[in-house]
């Protein structure tokens, strides 16, 4: 798949009630989307997906914290020191760009001389990225003109851009709620939502009664004021988080890693439909590991636009819960009555985007069938919005009275919807991009003898059958 696929695939999402440009009436707010009626069914079917995998039949319990949490919470974290890009300035444009990502947009003779500067190997991958964006930004004085002499070129004006040095930018949305004005303390809107399982792991504990290992699931909104966000619905300001913390005796935490590396890369398989060729794990580096982690690998999906980051699994140890312990003054630890141990529990994490998972489904099921002329979205069955398209072949002669029965019958089961308008073959048409997996037409022979034409979205195969037998042929073939 190529990047015009991308365009395509937006295309698809505000034709047909995916997604849609948000405030487009005044114009747009860049990088903002707004989900439509099938966007908003797909989305849920996913989350649905994720919370049944996580806490159905587990020591994994949910929960449902504040966006805005106490202003401490961020310092303890890390978040209001650390959580920084690397960014640069074009001095003559203004533009701003985040360091990576510029770099991302650069020649290979680019790369190599900034490997040349900071003598390190160009193995042309994101570490090497990372690891020059890094070196310039820690190293700011010594290599302040770095950019500009390796001829590092404005993606916007398309010549070589006069750099400021790197600097840092904090990714989180400050906001002025009425106790930050008293404090003077700013409220910050969570840029992840595992704090608020880390500040509530106790109470969760205690009132479940839960015994380590357990986890902890949450599906929530997060924010970043993302310098560059792009390529449609995968980097946005405003998105949605599905994140676990799952807590470990320490001794315990690379086996969890292992276990829960495996559990992730076959969710998507199992459950999402994604086949593996498209997924792969990508370790970080440890110059490029977050502040709080001790190891950490990224599920990778190949998006149209190249290889990017669909969940985080992250070896977080003990370092959120010693930091809050230090800053709040209340002890953190958990005691294992069996053992009459005290510790602080390591935090095996996986964080996932629920916009991201979207966008990589809808590529995954995007299809051009060039041979019949049509676009095919092959979501698999559960996560498809509609299930089942009913339609009577003319509007006369009974036949919608007669489809309506037949609505009524399948929809008691399926989310179903009933369409009388245009030629059955354009009918159809209209679906397969919506990606409905099945098509039912009702016609003269139907007020005979019961039996229907029902049609399968992927193979356009066509199969006569009694009325009563639909939904155990939508059954055995979903
Ligand atoms: N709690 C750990 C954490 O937040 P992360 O790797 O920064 O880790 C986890 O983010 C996941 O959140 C990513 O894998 C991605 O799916 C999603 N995500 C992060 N930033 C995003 C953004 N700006 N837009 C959409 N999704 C984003």
């Amino acid at each position: 798949m190529s990047k015009k696929h991308l365009d395509k695939i937006v295309s698809l999402c505000k034709r047909k009630g995916f997604v849609f440009p948000n405030s487009e009436i005044y114009g747009g707010l860049k990088a903002s989307y707004d989900y439509g009626p099938l966007g908003v069914d797909l989305k849920r079917a996913i989350s649905e997906k994720w919370w049944k995998a996580m806490t159905h039949n587990s020591n994994i319990v949910g929960l449902d914290s504040s966006i805005m949490v106490h202003p401490d919470v961020w310092e303890a974290s890390g978040h209001v020191a650390n959580f920084n890009d690397p960014m640069t300035d074009n001095k003559d444009n203004k533009k701003r760009y985040r360091i990576d990502d510029l770099l991302l947009q650069q020649k290979n003779k680019v790369i190599d001389a900034l490997c040349e500067m900071i003598s390190i190997e160009n193995n042309n991958d994101n570490d090497t990225i990372d690891k020059i964006s890094s070196t310039l930004l820690n190293d700011a004085n010594k290599y302040n003109d770095a950019l500009e002499s390796a001829g590092v070129i404005d993606p916007f004006s398309g010549n070589v851009g006069k750099w400021t040095q790197a600097t840092q930018f904090n990714l989180m949305f400050k906001t002025n709620a009425g106790p930050s004005e008293k404090t003077g303390k700013s409220i910050y809107l969570r840029p992840e939502t595992a704090q608020g399982i880390y500040i509530n792991y106790l109470l969760v504990q205690n009132s479940m009664r839960l015994k380590v290992p357990f986890g902890i699931a949450q599906t929530g909104k997060a924010f970043r004021n993302e310098i560059i966000a792009r390529n449609f619905i995968f980097r946005t300001r405003e998105f949605e988080q599905m994140e676990m913390q799952y807590f470990v005796h320490p001794s315990e935490d690379e086996s969890s890693m292992t276990f829960w590396k495996k559990q992730r890369m076959d969710f998507y398989s199992s459950e999402l439909g994604i086949s593996n060729e498209n997924l792969k794990f990508h370790q970080h580096s440890r110059d490029a590991l977050a502040h709080y982690a001790k190891d950490a690998f990224d599920i990778e999906y190949h998006f149209p636009f190249g290889w990017g980051e669909v969940e985080g699994i992250h070896n977080r140890t003990d370092f959120d819960l010693k930091e809050h312990e230090k800053l709040s003054g209340k002890n953190m630890m958990y005691f294992d009555a069996i053992k009459n141990e005290k510790y602080h529990p390591y935090i095996i994490e996986t964080s996932t985007g629920l916009n991201r998972l979207f966008l990589m489904v809808l590529c995954e099921a995007y299809h051009e069938d060039t041979e019949n002329n049509r676009i095919v979205l092959k979501l698999p069955f559960d996560l498809a919005p509609n299930k089942i398209v009913v339609c009577p072949l003319l509007k006369k002669d009974g036949l919608p009275d007669k489809a309506k029965e037949i609505f009524d019958i399948v929809s008691s089961e399926h989310k179903c919807i009933y369409d009388e308008q245009g030629s059955i073959g354009k009918r159809y048409y209209r679906q397969d991009e919506a990606g409905t997996p099945f098509g039912i037409t009702i016609d003269h022979e139907t007020l005979d003898n019961n039996t229907v034409t029902i049609r399968e979205r992927d193979s356009m195969e066509q199969h006569r059958i009694s009325i009563d037998k639909i939904l155990e042929f939508v059954s055995k073939n979903k």
